[in-house]
């Protein structure tokens, strides 16, 4: 009888962490470093920050390049400058070799 009273709060714990996962994720996805302000600024006017970290499909560093000029086409307000430390960030952080 105990271990079923146990079991069945390591259901509950875990469907908590399941549901607080997504909440959580946001800033945390994204460890310091050379560009990171400038993305958690410029990147969420149009979409929230989960759209970088987990996008509907892992992008490789030349499909990240491809959009973050897409990105700043659109408006993002990424001076010319942090252009470079963006993108590296972005595919340092984000990018899979190979889908
Ligand atoms: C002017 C509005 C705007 C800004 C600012 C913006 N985006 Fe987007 N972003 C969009 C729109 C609209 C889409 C969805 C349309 C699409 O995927 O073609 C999108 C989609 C994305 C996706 C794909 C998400 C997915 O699930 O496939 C990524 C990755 C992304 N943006 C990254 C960035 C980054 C990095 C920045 C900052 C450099 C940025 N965005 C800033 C408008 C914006």
């Amino acid at each position: 009888m105990k271990t079923t009273i146990s079991w069945n709060r390591k259901v509950l714990f875990l469907l908590a962490v399941g549901l607080l996962l997504p909440v959580i994720t946001q800033a945390q996805d994204f460890p310091e470093g050379k560009g990171r302000d400038r993305i958690l600024t410029a990147c969420t006017a149009c979409h929230g920050l989960d759209n970088i970290a987990n996008p509907h499909q892992k992008l490789t560093a030349e499909e990240w390049e491809v959009y973050v000029y897409d990105m700043v086409a659109r408006g993002a307000a990424v001076h010319k400058d942090e252009l470079e430390d963006v993108k590296q960030y972005l595919i340092k952080n984000f990018a899979v070799d190979k889908k």
